[in-house]
């Protein structure tokens, strides 16, 4: 299939312009370079372009037939998305309206987009499933739930086809070493106790102590890049075999505390760097882990790389040889 992919040049979405290259499929990225890389997509076609900008959007598309649309761009800090709501609606909201207006006009009818764990908020029911509550905690998970929205609306109306991918704690780097996670904006924790490791950053902070989890640390479902990338692919082939809307979430069904993480971490690297204890950060739940049952059945999605320690492995390759990320 001919492919657009917005925020292609982003850390996900550049680990699926690769899978999806070995897939077969022809790739165009879409990225206005606001925070994604070149060097992580080199060897694509990228048009560089803002969902903001109708007329790029629209030549972008008369220019080529695509069969379908892969949509990373947004914005995704969680901590942000509560102090400066308009940017998540007008990038998670608005322009991705844009995006669907383009795709209507020249019949491109099938779409994967990237939602997130955060639609559910502090769930209560553990492994989440996809049928559990949704009650984001933060205006990023809200925008995602309301795309989701947007997009089962635009199904009943037009006949658009989805698939909403509910990434659950992105992390690790491809396999290759030649590109992994660089946000402008570190908060991820595997990324700032590499960081810490590395020399980079002088400790790594525990944000809260006093969580109900067996160590007191807040438990996540860290999820490998590759994998998520693979179930795009597996999304493309759902869409095309199918014709039918779905979500999925995409975790590794296990929960790992940061103390969990921390101490893999000091292992894997050989390197015993500082950590220390704080309070909790606003809006964190005490413990988010996925059931992914839904993607394994219907999607066929098999992660390869489920083990917090192959996370940590992939990604401490990437930091230790781009310290400074990419384009340095
Ligand atoms: N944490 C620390 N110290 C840090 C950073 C994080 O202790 O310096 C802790 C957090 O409190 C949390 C865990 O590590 O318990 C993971 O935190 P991250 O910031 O790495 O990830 P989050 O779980 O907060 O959020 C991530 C994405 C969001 C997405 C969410 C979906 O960043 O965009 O997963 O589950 F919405």
């Amino acid at each position: 299939m001919k492919i657009l992919v917005t925020g292609g040049a982003g850390y996900i979405g550049s680990h699926t312009v690769r899978k999806l290259k070995q897939a077969g499929h022809e790739i165009v990225i879409f990225d206005n370079l606001s925070s994604g890389h070149k060097d992580a997509i080199k060897g694509f076609s990228l048009a560089v372009g803002d969902l903001t900008d109708k007329s790029a959007l629209e030549k972008v598309f008369a220019e080529n037939n695509f069969d379908a649309v892969v949509h990373f761009a947004g914005s995704i800090e969680a901590g942000e998305s509560m102090t400066d709501p308009k940017r998540f609606f007008d990038n998670n909201l608005v322009n991705s309206l844009n995006l669907l207006e383009a795709m209507l006009a020249h019949d491109v009818k099938k779409i994967v987009f990237s939602s997130s764990a955060a639609v559910y908020g502090e769930s209560e029911k553990m492994p989440v499933e996809e049928i559990d509550p949704k009650d984001p905690t933060n205006v990023y998970g809200l925008t995602k739930l309301m795309f989701e929205q947007v997009l089962d609306a635009y199904d009943a109306a037009y006949g658009l086809k989805s698939v909403a991918l509910r990434y659950f704690n992105a992390a690790g780097a491809d396999p290759s070493g030649e590109i992994g996670a660089d946000h402008k904006h570190k908060t991820h924790l595997i990324t700032l106790i590499l960081l810490a490791a590395l020399g980079k950053r002088d400790a790594i902070k525990i944000f809260g102590t006093d969580y109900p989890t067996p160590d007191g640390t807040g438990i996540r479902d860290y999820v490998h890049v590759s994998d998520l990338a693979d179930a795009h692919v597996l999304a493309l082939d759902y869409l095309k075999k199918n014709n039918r809307s779905d979500k999925f979430n995409l975790g590794n069904e296990k929960g790992n505390s940061v103390r969990e993480v921390i101490e893999r971490a000091k292992k894997i690297t050989g390197i015993d760097f500082k950590v220390i204890e704080e309070g909790r950060r606003e809006g964190d739940p005490a413990k988010l882990v996925a059931s992914s049952q839904k993607a394994k059945d219907i999607l066929g999605w098999r992660p390869q790389f489920d083990t917090i320690d192959q996370i940590l492995e992939t990604a401490w390759t990437w930091h230790k040889n781009h310290p400074d990320g990419f384009e340095k």
